[in-house]
């Protein structure tokens, strides 16, 4: 794997720190995409020091940030010629609704928001990889999707599981279209439930119902060395090599909610991203 290069984002904590760095072992380049640098640069070096690989970089952006992510973009696309695997790990769930630098609800911007712009901004560079492959983190949790798209944004009543869970099926919905849409290309997209994992996840909720239930299931979480293998399979087993548009939990594809399987769903969904990210009008610019 010495020429494969793989960017995940999220890499500084939990599923992604342990992804970037089992990737790093395998002796791919790897990039971290994190919002923070201090935590950032702490989890890049005991990457570098548990792998001796030094192929380990990190990039500032923060998600929530449509600027940012261009920004990343044109970083990753100014340094590197080519891109092998793109990995969407990053995410969270918000315990009140908050809007981004553009004004959009915060969980759907960086769950789904995020991963749909930076995936267009980074195709050229995926395009001149032998055998690419875009992985995004979901969660069993779309199974409580809501998906009401006239009100995506949670305007009218904003519950943090359901903004969730929305964006989560965001993921499978954005995966099965990326899919169909790059079959002729030889471009994989697959995305994954990494199990309950045992991370910094959701831990900035206060006592409400939602921080409870998170306390107590917390004994019965895998740990993100186990969280982690599914993202790790996905991104680099021969096993999967050609398989696309598929949904996996502990590495074997599992079929996901009616919703997630509606071509209307996904159709409807494609578009509104196209706008809520200005994505044709970025990529004409570029
Ligand atoms: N843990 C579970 O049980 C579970 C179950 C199903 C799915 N998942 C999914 O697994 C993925 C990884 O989560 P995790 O469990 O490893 O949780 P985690 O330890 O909280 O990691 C989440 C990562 O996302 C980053 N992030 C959040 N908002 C960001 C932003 N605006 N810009 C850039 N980075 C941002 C975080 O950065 P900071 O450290 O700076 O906050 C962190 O690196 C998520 O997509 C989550 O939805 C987790």
């Amino acid at each position: 794997m010495e020429n494969q290069v793989c960017l995940i984002t999220g890499a500084n904590s939990g599923i992604g720190q342990v992804t970037a760095r089992e990737l790093a072992r395998a002796g791919m380049t790897v990039l971290m995409v994190c919002r923070d640098v201090r935590k950032g640069e702490a989890a890049r070096r005991e990457i570098v020091a548990a792998t001796g690989n030094g192929r380990v970089a990190l990039l500032r952006c923060d998600l929530s940030d449509q600027e940012d992510i261009v920004q990343l973009a044109e970083d990753v696309r100014r340094q590197h010629d080519h891109l092998d695997v793109l990995l969407h790990n990053a995410g969270l769930i918000g315990e009140k609704r908050t809007l981004t630098a553009q004004g959009l609800e915060t969980t759907l911007a960086v769950n789904h928001l995020a991963p749909f712009l930076l995936t267009h901004l980074l195709l050229p560079l995926l395009r001149r990889s032998r055998e690419p492959r875009i992985v995004t983190v979901s969660s069993e949790a779309h199974r409580f999707a809501r998906l009401d798209f006239n009100d995506l944004q949670s305007e009218k009543r904003y519950a943090p599981l359901v903004a969730y869970a929305d964006s989560k099926l965001a993921n499978i919905l954005f995966t099965r279209s990326l899919a169909n849409q790059l079959r002729g290309e030889g471009i994989t997209a697959n995305c994954l439930h990494p199990g309950g994992v045992a991370t910094n996840f959701g831990s900035g909720f206060g006592g409400g119902l939602l921080g409870l239930a998170m306390t107590l299931a917390r004994p019965f979480f895998i740990s993100p060395e186990k969280g982690a293998e599914t993202s790790i399979f996905l991104a680099s087993s021969p096993a999967v090599k050609g398989v696309s548009g598929q949904y996996f939990d502990r590495k074997k594809p599992k079929e996901p909610s009616q919703k997630a399987l509606s071509h209307y769903n996904a159709q409807r969904l494609w578009e509104i991203s196209e706008q809520l990210t200005r994505t044709r009008e970025r990529m004409t610019n570029d």
